[in-house]
């Protein structure tokens, strides 16, 4: 993604986010009511000899979902096998991940809401019974052969859950709903990711970087990469004045709105006079897919109160027009941010 804020741009920042992916719930920072409702979970199964529920993970991009996955798989001793919704085109794609799952396994799909239909209905009898049918054939002489499939743990991640049809929603044992992180905690995050990386970044820049991170560790572990590439280069340490040039070049801004989130502020208050706006309006004027806006900049900005969803559109808050230094009387204030977009 263009807009550096969900999805992970390159090889490096691919190998990069391996690097520092923690390993156990014990290392996984924050969230603590998803660990603490996880570990019984896990604990349970594992009391019990049975797999673990299926797990729905839920949340923005970069809070965790994969990470937890991985987790799930590593605490409970099992093997790990990932695919993803957009790889599952057909039933027969999932059909042929199911049939070759070895007992026990963890079953992690991304982005689940973005399967087939008709793989997904496939999985409605394969989570339930640990079975599926098979069709042979078109048409009269169509038939179809059930197969019994190895108990397995289904962990799904979706940063869109409300797009999940019901009977896929209800059939995991446990849906973990992943928050945005505080500051202290990304704080946490970044103290360990410095001791990785073994870079000697000054604590308060490592605060000031949290407090612009959007609550997301990605975002937080990735503002960290860019101080540091700022440090090397300019040959300057790690500290408070080097996180601000940093950022500043980078277009974070003190509550670490970043273009996009500025893009999709400043048409809602300058071209639509603080709102309602539509969804759709909202994503053609900023040129971005309108599930982009909604899952990923959206929910930010709710979270910190500069944009509220009415069902009559996007609507801005009080302030975020302080935060834009803006009144909604302004003469002048379309022309303001005209240039900018
Ligand atoms: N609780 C945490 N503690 C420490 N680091 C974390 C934590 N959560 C996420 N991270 C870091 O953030 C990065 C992104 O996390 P992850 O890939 O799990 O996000 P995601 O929710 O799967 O995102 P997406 O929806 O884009 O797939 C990881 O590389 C990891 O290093
Ligand atoms: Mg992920």
């Amino acid at each position: 993604m263009a807009t550096g804020l969900g999805l992970p741009e390159s090889e490096a920042e691919l190998a990069f986010e391996g690097a520092l992916r923690p390993q156990s719930l014990a290392e996984f920072v924050g969230q603590e009511k998803v660990r603490g409702q996880l570990q019984l979970l896990l604990q349970a199964a594992a009391m019990q000899n049975r797999t673990p529920d299926h797990i729905l993970l839920a949340g923005p991009p970069g809070l965790g979902k994969t990470t937890l996955a991985m987790i799930i798989a590593h605490e409970s001793g099992r093997p790990l096998r990932m695919t993803s919704g957009p790889a599952i085109q057909h039933a027969g794609d999932l059909a042929a991940v199911l049939s070759s799952l070895v007992p026990g396994e963890v079953l992690f799909i991304d982005e689940i809401h973005r399967m087939a239909r008709s793989a997904e209905e496939m999985l409605y009898l394969a989570m339930e019974d640990f079975r599926i049918d098979i069709m042979v054939g078109k048409g009269a002489g169509a038939t179809s052969i059930p197969l019994d499939l190895s108990p397995f743990t289904l962990v799904g991640a979706t940063t869109r859950s409300g797009m999940l049809p019901n009977p896929l929603r209800d059939r995991f044992g446990f849906t973990a709903h992943l928050e945005f992180y505080e500051n202290h905690e990304l704080e946490q995050v970044l103290v360990r990711a410095a001791a990785l990386l073994e870079l000697n970044v000054e604590r308060r820049a490592l605060a000031e970087i949290s407090g612009r991170s959007r609550g997301t560790p990605r975002i937080a572990n990735r503002l960290l990469r860019r101080v540091r590439d700022y440090a090397v280069v300019k040959g300057s340490g790690a500290g408070l004045d080097a996180v601000n040039a940093a950022l500043e070049l980078y277009d974070v801004d003190a509550l670490g709105l970043d273009r996009l989130d500025r893009a999709v502020m400043q048409v809602v208050l300058s071209r639509f006079d603080g709102g309602p706006v539509g969804l759709n309006t909202l994503a053609v004027s900023v040129g971005e897919e309108a599930e982009t806006i909604e899952s990923v900049v959206e929910p930010f900005l709710v979270r910190i109160g500069l944009l509220t969803r009415t069902p009559r559109g996007r609507v801005a808050t009080r302030s975020a027009w302080k935060h834009f230094g803006l009144t909604p009387e302004t003469p002048g204030a379309a022309t303001l941010f005209d240039g900018d977009l």
